[in-house]
This record gives structure tokens, C-alpha cells and sequence, in this order.
């Protein structure tokens, strides 16, 4: 397959690279915002993209002619897309149709589209592929209109819905289990909501689970998640297990009181048979998946191969 990826410099797409690229039947060619890329293996093929711009993206796909295009590319900070409204449809919902545009030229070509648990309103969990979404964000309801726009558009595709994703990769933007960690190394009581509930998600395994959909050629919506259903209070005092701190540094509190100024969802679980049923796998638990990235970040150096810089964990 022809792989492209936007937002390739983003967790889940590293992990993405990571994944394809350790398969040699796969050509890849990875893209994002930054003129240059920290990949240099020389298998991967990089160029800017923004996915915006509609007409970079039209000469850039024709170019290539993808089989496959997996969009990781999106605002993704829930509060920001609050204040921002115009910017997340543009990167969001409109990226997206920027990349059906060409797409839809090329005959073999999917899109893989990520979306999110923020498409309901987590007040009727647990939530499978036929549930009803409901969001309660601007972020989630950009992420619903991408959703739309693939499911009745001209390209075959799947979304793949997935949600609280942690990992470790070069200069990533800080997820949940990264902030408790840094919260924990300070060595100071913190709070933690115990209202918001869902899978966590390790990156490294949605990458491989996306892989797994598109060897299948799968299509429609899959949700693609961790198997556990955690608080995040719960979850942060497992990290800090897992890791080696005092639990006892965290205590709960609520949404209302931390007061973010987007809406969460207070329980989106998953169910995730439909995945399970079509790849034969389930997703690590969260004591597998965090055992896998505190390794990830003793071993530091171990993808100096892939990557220009040993600060990749
Ligand atoms: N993180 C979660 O908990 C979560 C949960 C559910 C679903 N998802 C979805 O999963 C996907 C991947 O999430 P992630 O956490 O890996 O995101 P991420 O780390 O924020 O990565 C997104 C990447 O897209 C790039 N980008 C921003 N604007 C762009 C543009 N106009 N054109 C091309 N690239 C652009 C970003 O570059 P800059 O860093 O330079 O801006 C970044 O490298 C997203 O679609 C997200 O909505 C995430």
C-alpha cells in the first residue's frame, strides 16, 4: 500500500510511521505543518502539508495517488476548539474535505479518519458504533461533521473513534498520562476529576489497531480503545503505581470545580467487540499499556534508528 499521513509529527501519527514502517510491504509517506522532519529513515518520505490549503493538498495527493490517507491532522485541545470555532471546522471538517477533493479521483484510494468518544454526551454509556452521538463541544461536533462528510462522501473509509490516548514520542503535545507524570515528579499534592470516564488508550496500539482494520479492508466506524473503563482520578492513581510515586499525592475532584470551559462527556466507554470480532485482538490494559511506555521512556534512545533525535522515547 501507498500510505500518507497528515500529522504525521503528532503521537498517534509517530506511532503510525512507526507501525507501517516496520512493515516493508508498505510505502509511506508521512506529512505535516514543519518544513522538515525528525524521521531519517530513509524509508519514510516526508513533505509539508498543510491540510487546509486546499490546493497544496490537491497537487500533493494527485502526486502521490494514496491508497490509503490516514488523518491524524486536528485541533485537538477540547478548550481551544471551544474559543476558536472558525479555526477547528477549518482544520477539522474542512481538512478533511480538502482531502476527499483529490482523493475521490484516485479509484482505490481510503481515507481513515479519527475521530473521537467526544461525539456523545456520555450520558448513556456504555457506547457502540450504533449509538447515537450527542456532542456536548464545539470539538466534538467538528469531529461528528468529519465523520459525516466521510460516511456519505465519494471516498471509501473508516472512522475510527478512540479516546483518552497516551503514549510517549519526540516532542509531543502533553496527554494525560505525560501530565500526571509530570505533576507526580514534582512531588506535590494534585487533583484529579473523578466525573470524567473512559478507555484510556495506549497510541502505540491504535496505531497497530488501524493497521490491523486496513489489512482486514474494513470500513464504516470503529470504536478502537483500550478495554478498561476508568475514571480519571482511578487512572491517575494507577499511573502513579505503575510508575513508582505515592498514589497519595492525588485526591479527586470535579469537573465543576476545575470549571474547563468546554463540556466532556462524563462516561463515554466503549464497547469494542466490533473490533475484536474483525482483527482477533484486543487492545493492552491499562497496566500492560503503561508497563509498555515506562519502558518506552527508560530505553529512550531505542528508535534512534527511525528518528533524528535520541530524545525519542
Ligand atoms: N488525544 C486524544 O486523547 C484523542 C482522543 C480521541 C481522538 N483523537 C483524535 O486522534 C487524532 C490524533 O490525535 P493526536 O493526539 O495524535 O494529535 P496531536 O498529537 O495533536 O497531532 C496532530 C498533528 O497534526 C498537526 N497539524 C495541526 N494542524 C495541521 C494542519 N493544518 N495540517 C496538517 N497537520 C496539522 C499537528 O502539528 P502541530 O503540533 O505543529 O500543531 C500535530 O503534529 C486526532 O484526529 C484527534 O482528534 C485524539
Amino acid at each position: 500500500m501507498r500510505v500518507l499521513i497528515t500529522g504525521a509529527h503528532g503521537l498517534l501519527g509517530q506511532k503510525l510511521a512507526l507501525a507501517f514502517g516496520r512493515e516493508s510491504r508498505h510505502e509511506l509517506l508521512l506529512t505535516d505543518l514543519a518544513p522538515r522532519t525528525f524521521f531519517i529513515n530513509n524509508r519514510f518520505d516526508y513533505q509539508q502539508l498543510d491540510i487546509t490549503l486546499l490546493a497544496d493538498v490537491k497537487s500533493l495527493v494527485s502526486a502521490y495517488r494514496p491508497d490509503v490517507i490516514v488523518n491524524t491532522a486536528a485541533m485537538t485541545n477540547v478548550d481551544a476548539c471551544e474559543e476558536d470555532r472558525q479555526a477547528t471546522w477549518r482544520l477539522n471538517v474542512d481538512g478533511l474535505k480538502n482531502l476527499m477533493i483529490p482523493a475521490r479521483r484516485i479509484e482505490s484510494c481510503r481515507i481513515v479518519q479519527l475521530s473521537s468518544d467526544y461525539v456523545f454526551d456520555g450520558r448513556s454509556a456504555p457506547y457502540d458504533e450504533h449509538s447515537r452521538p450527542k456532542p456536548v463541544s464545539y470539538y466534538g461536533k467538528s469531529k461528528l461533521a468529519a465523520e459525516n462528510a466521510l460516511l456519505t462522501g465519494p471516498v471509501a473509509g473508516i472512522v475510527v473513534r478512540t479516546q483518552v490516548l497516551y503514549g510517549t514520542g519526540y516532542d509531543v503535545r502533553s496527554n494525560f498520562v505525560t501530565w500526571v507524570l509530570e505533576q507526580l515528579e514534582k512531588g506535590v499534592p494534585f487533583r484529579v476529576v473523578d466525573d470524567q470516564r473512559g478507555n484510556p488508550t495506549l497510541a502505540d496500539d491504535l496505531a497497530f489497531g488501524i493497521l490491523q482494520l486496513l489489512d482486514r479492508s474494513c470500513s464504516g466506524v470503529y470504536h478502537v480503545s483500550g478495554p478498561e473503563s476508568l475514571d480519571r482520578f482511578s487512572f491517575a492513581r494507577k499511573i502513579a503505581e505503575i510508575f513508582g510515586f505515592d498514589p497519595a499525592l492525588i485526591s479527586p475532584t470535579t469537573s465543576e470545580e476545575i470549571g474547563q470551559s468546554a463540556n466532556r462527556p462524563p462516561d463515554s466507554t466503549f464497547i469494542t467487540l466490533k473490533f475484536e470480532a474483525a482483527c482477533g485482538e484486543r487492545l493492552s490494559d491499562t497496566a500492560r499499556g503503561l508497563g509498555r511506555m515506562r519502558q518506552q521512556l527508560r530505553d529512550g534512545a531505542s528508535h534512534t534508528d527511525l528518528l533524528s533525535d535520541s530524545r525519542f522515547h
